[in-house]
């Protein structure tokens, strides 16, 4: 029977590999998208097969595969209360993901990260959705200073953490108050093909030294962090999709592993001077008020309970990115 798959921010980095991961392995999905395209372009996505753009308020009625696209804000309840009908799970992505426009609007940031998310939670109360994946961060725990793992205390240090976390006690609360099935993912520092609408570190330092721009790392560059790669975080959120037992559980999904901030754009820097046949120039800057010294998951829970585990290293994902970039970026 096919399933129906609403993903609120389908068109991103994330949603549109998970689509591309989704719809790879002949599966019987009918999935639908909500996206305002505020970080996104359709470009990607138009070229998969069985794709729609739907104009709203036109309903998908029959369970047919395919990749249906509204283009809407996750505030829009009305347009929410049409697509929402009959879906068997949603995977919420759609969200304000930086933690600097977090910092500069902190109330657009609650209204899209808090407000919309428990909006989506009454409507999946009312419409009986079968089970709720929810993108969170491991910005929720702050500056912990060891590995972290689903139950280290969470103590955020900017709004964008506050937000993810707040929206995760929702997520507990409606699954304990209406017995909805819910997932909490959080996702380490997520990188690869589909990221030229990011700037976070990976996608930031290759489109600069791919022009010759100079690269700076903040401070000693000894801070860690944990990169996990888009296919390996796409197959945690499938078994997720795929898994009819889980409920109520939170899982750290990242590779388990730190890298320094140095080492990676040591790496970076090499593969680029090859490809420009230029050295590629990183130097240090002042380091960030706030910044996270060290930062990597403890991803057990995922293994035992998803049977999922990451298979992609460091070099071969920096390497299928820098492709992604230096090609026709196509996912
Ligand atoms: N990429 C990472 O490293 C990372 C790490 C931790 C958590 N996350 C979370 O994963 C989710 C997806 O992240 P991503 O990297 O794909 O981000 P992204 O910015 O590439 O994708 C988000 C998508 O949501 C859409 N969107 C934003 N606000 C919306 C709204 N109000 N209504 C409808 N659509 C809206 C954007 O247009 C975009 O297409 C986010 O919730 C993010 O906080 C990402």
């Amino acid at each position: 029977m096919v399933k129906r798959i609403l993903i609120t921010g389908g068109m991103g980095f994330i949603g549109k590999n998970l689509i591309k991961n989704l719809t790879n392995k002949n599966n019987n999905y009918q999935i639908i998208i909500i996206d305002n395209l505020s970080n996104s372009k359709i470009s990607d996505i138009k070229n998969f097969s069985n794709f729609y753009i739907m104009k709203y308020p036109k309903r998908v009625i029959k369970k047919k595969k395919g990749i249906y696209f509204y283009k809407g804000d996750i505030e829009n309840k009305k347009l929410l209360s049409i697509v929402l009908k009959n879906v068997d799970t949603l995977v919420h992505l759609a969200a304000n993901t930086g933690v600097e426009i977090s910092i500069l609007n902190p109330t657009k940031d609650l209204k899209k990260n808090i407000l919309a998310t428990v909006q989506l939670l009454e409507l999946s109360r009312k419409y009986k959705i079968k089970k709720f994946i929810f993108s969170s961060s491991n910005a929720v725990i702050g500056n912990y200073g060891k590995k972290i793992d689903e139950n280290s205390p969470t103590k955020p240090v900017n709004q964008y953490g506050v937000s993810k976390l707040s929206a995760e006690f929702y997520i507990n609360a409606y699954n304990k108050l209406y017995n909805i099935k819910t997932v909490i993912l959080r996702f380490s520092n997520v990188y690869g093909p589909g990221s030229s609408n990011k700037n976070n570190i990976i996608p930031l330092f290759i489109k600069k030294l791919l022009k010759n721009d100079i690269c700076f790392v903040h401070g000693d560059g000894l801070q860690t962090r944990d990169f996990v790669y888009i296919d390996d975080l796409c197959s945690a959120i499938i078994k997720c999709i795929k898994n009819n037992k889980i409920s109520g559980k939170t899982f750290q999904i990242g590779s388990g592993k730190q890298t320094t901030i140095l080492n990676l754009s040591k790496i970076i820097a090499k593969r680029i001077s090859k490809i420009n046949n230029f050295p590629a120039i990183i130097k240090h800057a002042k380091s960030r008020k706030g910044d996270v010294r060290v930062n990597y998951s403890n991803i057990n829970r995922a293994k035992e309970i998803l049977s999922w585990q990451p298979n992609t290293s460091l070099h071969t994902g920096i390497n299928k990115t820098i492709n992604y970039f230096t090609n026709e970026k196509k996912i």
